[in-house]
């Protein structure tokens, strides 16, 4: 293939064995629930540490909450509640808003989707009572952000991807923030962000083994159900993550590391996220690490065109949420992302899930389009391209009233 052109041809999908994710380092197998959560579980958590996705922090022991603005939202069908994390004791320092949405006629706390969102939080509503970011962003004209700031015209400008009504109609609240208040995402060597409040004396970027964008999404998607278990209206024991993209993949690390997250949705995460990086389909490791240096650790370039070197692959990923439940959503037009990947990677980890006592992916061929299949995996690969959509959500929607019940 010549360098620089994705492969989009299953015939080419070069042959590759997985690692099992139920044998262990040791060779033995994996033979009861306790030999995973005891032995397989870490050690397999710690792989993804030291190659892909790099050690993260735990909680900074200075983090303060403090809400910052609350009323009422969606003609008195909701409450909003706005709430600044400060990480340290410097009010101009680096902070995280969180911005929640609940069902008004709740009578005692709610389920909660947890997802970061890519333009701010006000770009999700077009609420404007919602803080306009002032963060560093992605320069994208039509989502009204000029000269990387967010303008008035940014509000509501992903309004279709998170429809809050529907949500807070079926019982749950949704708390999202914006990645760049984390980590903004550009290489800029770890300066900005919260990289720099975890340096060693005399370190200016993270070791090789450690955190990159990703892992500082992830961090924050964290240090979000550390508000949310201070806060009575919400259930912090039914938070479901969900992202899309790259920070579907984040969604997924974030599962991972975190067992506080109840379910855990990947929406079109691709490659580094659901996909196995064995396949080589559309994006590759070398491409991604190319395009995104700043997204993994930098142990995880070594894998740049030796995938079968990595000593695992995603489905082990996915399988770390085990036996929590897992939706894996693909789309059809969304070849980069390879959906044959994702949905393989799911049926992959279905043996962990089994392993633990649930009926884990009730499918063992890729389900025709628009035919989710759920058991304590799910996964569609819906029609269109690359997006959250409504739809995807409405399946997410039955998916957490099957295991969480929304109330
Ligand atoms: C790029 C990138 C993907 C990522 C996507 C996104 O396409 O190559 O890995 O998932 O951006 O986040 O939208």
């Amino acid at each position: 293939m010549p360098p620089g052109e994705a492969n989009y041809d299953e015939a080419k999908v070069p042959p590759y064995s997985l690692p099992d994710p139920l044998t262990m380092a040791s060779g033995e197998p994996v033979a009861d629930a306790a030999a995973w959560t005891e032995v397989r579980r870490p050690e397999t958590l710690q792989l993804f540490k030291t190659h892909v996705f790099g050690e993260m922090p735990g909680p900074l022991p200075g983090i303060r909450f403090v809400t910052t603005e609350e009323g009422e939202a969606l003609s008195g069908r909701a409450l909003r509640r706005q709430v600044r994390a400060y990480f340290t004791d410097d009010n101009n320092g680096p902070s995280m808003d969180i911005l929640l949405y609940r069902p008004a006629e709740a009578s005692g706390p709610v389920p909660i989707f947890l997802g970061l969102n890519f333009f701010g939080n006000h770009s999700i509503q077009r609420d404007p009572a919602i803080h306009l970011n002032t963060r560093w962003m992605r320069a994208e004209a039509q989502n009204g952000i000029v000269n990387h700031r967010a303008t008035f015209n940014s509000r509501g400008c992903l309004e279709r991807r998170w429809p809050v009504a529907k949500i807070i109609a079926r019982g749950y609240g949704l708390a999202t923030m914006y990645c760049g208040d984390l980590d903004p995402d550009y290489d800029d060597g770890y300066h900005n962000g919260v990289h720099p409040l975890f340096y060693q004396d005399g370190q200016n970027q993270p070791a090789p083994d450690e955190w990159g964008a990703i892992g500082a999404w992830a961090w924050g998607l964290s240090r979000a159900v550390d508000y949310l278990q201070t806060d009575s209206d919400c259930d912090h024991e039914k938070v479901a993550v969900l992202g899309h993209s790259r920070l579907g993949k984040t969604a997924l690390w974030a599962g991972a590391c975190d067992l506080r997250f109840a379910l855990v949705i990947s929406n079109d995460s691709g490659c580094g996220g659901a996909a196995l990086s064995r396949r080589r389909y559309g994006e590759t490791v070398a491409r991604i690490n190319h395009a995104f240096p700043h997204w993994f650790c930098d142990n995880f370039r070594r894998y740049n065109d030796a995938e079968d070197e990595l000593p695992v692959d995603q489905h082990q990923l996915l399988a770390l949420c085990a036996p929590r439940p897992l939706y894996v959503a693909s789309a059809v037009e969304d070849r980069w992302a390879d959906p044959r990947g994702e949905f393989l990677a799911a049926l992959a980890a279905d043996p962990v899930y089994r392993l633990l006592g649930t009926d884990g992916l009730p499918a063992t061929q890729m389900p025709a389009v628009d035919q989710p299949v759920m058991g304590q995996i799910g996964y569609h690969i819906r029609s269109g391209g690359h997006d959250l959509a409504e739809c995807d959500w409405e399946q997410y929607l039955d998916f957490a009233d099957r295991h969480l019940g929304s109330s």
